[in-house]
């Protein structure tokens, strides 16, 4: 079993933070490429991804093949001491391709087809397509399976970034055969999506289409296995590449670029993880989002979470603005190294950037890049060179696994429900209350893992449960038995009302745990937007509301007024060793502050003591722990701690870390 990285033979056996970028030398000419290398070198950059979009250049007709130029890039890295992600080249087809298979292109849910010209035009499902990438994929192993630069092979590029769903023939056809895997017979498939409503039953597996433009609402179930069929397409195709590497080249470990949290919404990550040795994420921030360090720690919380809190890869990140955002801002200052570090806080191993040149031309060229248009001599690239040299000092992080007492679980299936229509609320945004839980623990100093819903939930004290709306039987029963055995859980409204094909559970809310939490509901009642409802301990709700019946569930807070009036709002519940937390409506932050600090002191979670907007994360390994301190905040802060910072050589009692700062303080046992 390969490990995450294969460090070539010359760092002699050290293994270093990984540091570098997307690297895209087509895009220039060659003399620029000595430049590149001996700027690497400048920066510190150990690891670049190479080939995401090179397919039109290394097969330029079908019949021409041209490896040359990238042998050269190669054999260059290598001599330069600089390790090789290659990608397997097959994210965007040549257009050749796409003009003589014109059926492979994707086409709408309105029957158009798309054109060549942009990228990922592919259809998953196209025969065609796995084919032509399959012998390029071929192609690369077979010449750089042994390449002394090669460390890590990156199968395709954020797949289903732009190709996620597709409703051409092909897709149709391939539908039908995954739903006959499914679900054997249609009186089965019938059952599940309920079609004797609105007269949908199908009498033959021909009949069935992909959810295209139709004139009312869809079939909800039909629209969600649709979305579980395209993830599954994708996953198709990252186990073809991935399966053929590993039989060309078993000893060289294999990745693909994810797209946490946003993609998570649609495909099913959690169903992708045994196609790869480790797992690589791609984080942008958002210039809108007034928090974003806080948007950023959500994503690689995912990441560490998808893999069961090993050491993952951050494969890309900006160090300045973007390009496809409707106002792109440049990090301020410090922000660069602020974010590159809390994704090493939290787990990842790597920190990698697109891209290493910002491109003259084409669609990101004003995108930033490691090398800015204004060149080496500018403050971006001092501010890469700087993090290159804090990186190699913070080495001995590597391989050390972030310290996380609690799982925020994301249930993928409800997330994907919970954006289909005829809900009882179209606010309910489960993004946005994902989000909401996770910034109540990042204020609360609380380190959780982001984690799918059929990970193991025994490694944590406490779970909480966001709108796991679409739940079995024996998932509610995996979450009793955490509870019982000493575990607390925080479910919110609606969770538990259906099964995962979206048939509800009859006798009353919240369905599958109506036992567990000791209560029942017999209607939502959500709230209109700018409504407001005040709970009995002082607090406000908006958003939603329940008239929660308690059967042996004790409330915490009731509803003042609105449609819930009178009615407990929250409440616990002891079962067994432990406690399961309900709460029906949208809680301002203040009193989600208020509840995690109550409940996270409940499980006994360990808390750090710290001001307000310092990011404080632990790694710990087997010689030492490392403490990150990531301070957000426009004051300086000084913190107790018997340790050594390894970006400064500042030792305790006291930590100082000036606003806008980081230290990682080592504490060896003493
Ligand atoms: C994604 C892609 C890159 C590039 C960046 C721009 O992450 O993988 O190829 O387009 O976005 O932010």
């Amino acid at each position: 079993m390969p490990g995450p990285i294969r460090w070539p033979a010359w760092f002699g056996g050290q293994t270093p933070v990984a540091y570098g970028a997307d690297y895209n030398p087509e895009q220039w000419p060659e003399e620029t490429w000595a430049e590149d290398m001996s700027l690497m070198a400048e920066a510190g950059v150990n690891l670049v991804t190479v080939g995401v979009f090179a397919w039109a250049r290394l097969q330029p007709t079908p019949q021409d093949w041209d490896f040359g130029w990238l042998d050269r890039v190669l054999d260059s890295l290598a001599d330069h001491r600089i390790a090789v992600d290659l990608a397997t080249a097959t994210a965007s087809t040549p257009a050749w391709f796409t003009t003589r298979h014109r059926q492979a292109a994707l086409v709408t849910d309105q029957g158009v087809r798309l054109s060549h010209g942009s990228r990922q035009v592919w259809c998953p499902s196209s025969p065609d397509y796995r084919q032509a990438s399959l012998e390029v994929v071929e192609r690369m192993a077979s010449r750089y399976g042994d390449h002394p630069a090669l460390a890590l092979w990156h199968v395709s590029n954020e797949l289903g970034c732009h190709n996620a769903v597709c409703y051409c023939d092909q897709s149709a056809e391939s539908f039908r055969a995954w739903l006959q895997l499914r679900y054997g017979d249609l009186d089965n498939l019938n059952w599940a999506w309920g079609t004797d409503f609105w007269s949908q039953r199908y009498s033959a597996w021909e009949e069935i289409l992909p959810p295209r433009a139709t004139s009312s609402f869809g079939n909800p179930t039909h629209r969600l296995d649709y979305i579980r069929f395209s993830s599954d397409e994708l996953r198709g195709q990252l186990a073809a590449e991935a399966g053929l590497l590993r039989r060309l080249t078993p000893e060289v470990p294999v990745t693909t670029n994810l797209m946490l949290p946003s993609a998570w919404a649609d495909l099913d990550y959690s169903r992708w993880t045994d196609q790869v040795d480790v797992i690589a994420n791609d984080h942008y921030t958002d210039s809108a989002d007034r928090r974003r360090h806080v948007g950023l720690a959500l994503a690689a919380d995912a990441s560490r979470g998808l893999g069961q809190g090993r050491p993952w890869l951050l494969m890309e990140h900006s160090t300045s603005a973007v390009n496809w955002q409707p106002i792109n801002r440049a990090k301020a200052p410090g922000e660069l190294q602020r974010n590159s570090l809390a994704h090493l806080a939290r787990g990842a191993d790597a920190t990698l950037f697109f891209q290493w040149r910002a491109s003259q031309a084409g669609a990101e060229r004003h995108h930033s890049a490691m090398v800015p248009h204004a060149g080496p001599d500018s403050e971006l690239f001092r501010q890469v060179k700087s993090l290159g040299a804090d990186l190699a000092r913070l080495a001995p992080v590597v391989g050390s696994e972030t310290v996380a007492p609690i799982g925020l679980v994301v249930d993928q299936n409800s997330w994907a429900a919970s954006r289909l229509d005829c809900l009882p609320s179209s606010r309910l945004d489960f993004s946005a209350r994902l989000r909401a839980w996770y910034e109540a623990l990042w204020d609360a100093h609380l380190t959780c893992d982001v984690i799918p819903s059929n990970a193991d939930f025994d490694r944590y004290r406490l779970l909480i449960v966001p709108h796991w709306s679409l739940m079995d039987l024996a998932q509610a029963d995996r979450l009793r038995d955490f509870v019982e055995a000493g575990g607390h859980l925080v479910a919110t409204f609606f969770s538990g009302v259906a099964d995962a094909n979206q048939r509800v559970h009859l006798g009353g809310y919240p369905g599958a745990l109506r036992d567990l939490l000791g209560l029942r509901v017999e209607e939502f009642r959500p709230l209109l937007a700018g409504e407001e409802v005040n709970l009995s301990d002082g607090s406000k709700g908006t958003l939603w509301s329940e008239p929660v019946q308690v059967t042996d569930a004790t409330p915490l807070a009731r509803y003042l007024d609105g449609p819930s009036a009178s009615y407990p709002a929250v409440t616990v519940v002891r079962r067994g060793l432990g406690a399961a937390w309900y709460v029906s409506t949208q809680l301002d932050s203040a009193a989600l502050g208020e509840l995690v600090d109550q409940v996270a002191d409940q499980a006994q979670v360990p808390r750090i003591d710290a001001p307000a907007d310092v990011e404080i994360v632990v790694r710990r390994g087997p010689q030492a722990q490392y403490t990150f301190v990531i301070n957000h905040s426009e004051e300086d802060v000084g913190l107790r701690f018997n340790g050594v910072d390894l970006l400064t050589g500042d030792s305790g009692p006291v930590i100082v870390v000036p606003a806008g700062a980081v230290r990682v303080v080592e504490q060896r046992p003493s």
